[in-house]
Formats: structure tokens, C-alpha cells, sequence
């Protein structure tokens, strides 16, 4: 089926649910924002998949050094690989470092039958449309 404008915001499938390992490695996908297409990634914390854009509140640099690594060796928060900003997980909020008080832009995650998805709204829309 073409993809017509109603499925213009349809849910984005990221990954299965069983990759996503609380406090392990993420997966990254792309978003587009005002035109530009920016990498964004998925986490498990607490059981909960949350999603952000994959850019430091610091400086716009992607937060993994290694790729899929957004959480510190404790597994507790997001920490930038650039200069160590971290966040909490749950909200995106920068608890430590740099930026601290400012925020990853978060984005909405749902996850139902076994897989994990992206729902795209503005201004994050899917990279295609
Ligand atoms: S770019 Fe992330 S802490 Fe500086």
C-alpha cells in the first residue's frame, strides 16, 4: 500500500522489545527536523523505552563515542561522550556536567506486541516524508 498522507505520522518500528536491555545499548534511528535529517536513539530504563534526539543540550554532538553506548557504566544515566553531561534516562533531564538543568529533546515511544516504535510528531518527523 503507497504510503498516502494519513500515514504521514504513522508509528515508526525501531527495533523488537528484547533488544532494548534496561541500562544497555540503545538503538539509533534518524528523524528529520526543519528539513535536516538528525540521529535520534531509543533506550530501556526502569522497563520503560524512552527516545530522544541523539544531541548533547552542551554542544550538538551526538552523546554515544561508541555506538548504541548512551548510558554510564552504572547504567544509570545518559552521559555524553564529549565531556560528560549527564541525564536521567526517564526524562532527559542533564543532572550532571556542562548543561546542567537543560534537557535532550524527547521523543514519543510506544511500545506494544513485542516491538518497540516511534511516533512521530512535529517538528521530529520520519526522514522520508
Ligand atoms: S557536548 Fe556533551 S557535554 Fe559537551
Amino acid at each position: 500500500m503507497p504510503d498516502g498522507m494519513g500515514d504521514f505520522f504513522a508509528p515508526r518500528r525501531l527495533c523488537d522489545t528484547a533488544a532494548l536491555a534496561d541500562g544497555g545499548a540503545g538503538v539509533r534511528f534518524a528523524v528529520s527536523l526543519n528539513g535536516r535529517e538528525v540521529g535520534a536513539f531509543v533506550v530501556r530504563y526502569d522497563g520503560v523505552a524512552h527516545g530522544y534526539l541523539n544531541q548533547c543540550a552542551h554542544v550538538p554532538m551526538e552523546l554515544d563515542w561508541q555506538e548504541g553506548q548512551f548510558f554510564d557504566s552504572a547504567g544509570l544515566y545518559l552521559m555524553c561522550a564529549t565531556h560528560g553531561a549527564t541525564y536521567a534516562p526517564d526524562t532527559g533531564l542533564c543532572v550532571g556536567g556542562p548543561c546542567r538543568g537543560a534537557a535532550l529533546a524527547k521523543l514519543r515511544i510506544e511500545e506494544r506486541e513485542g516491538a518497540v516504535y516511534w511516533l512521530p510528531e512535529a517538528p521530529f518527523l520520519p526522514p522520508d516524508a
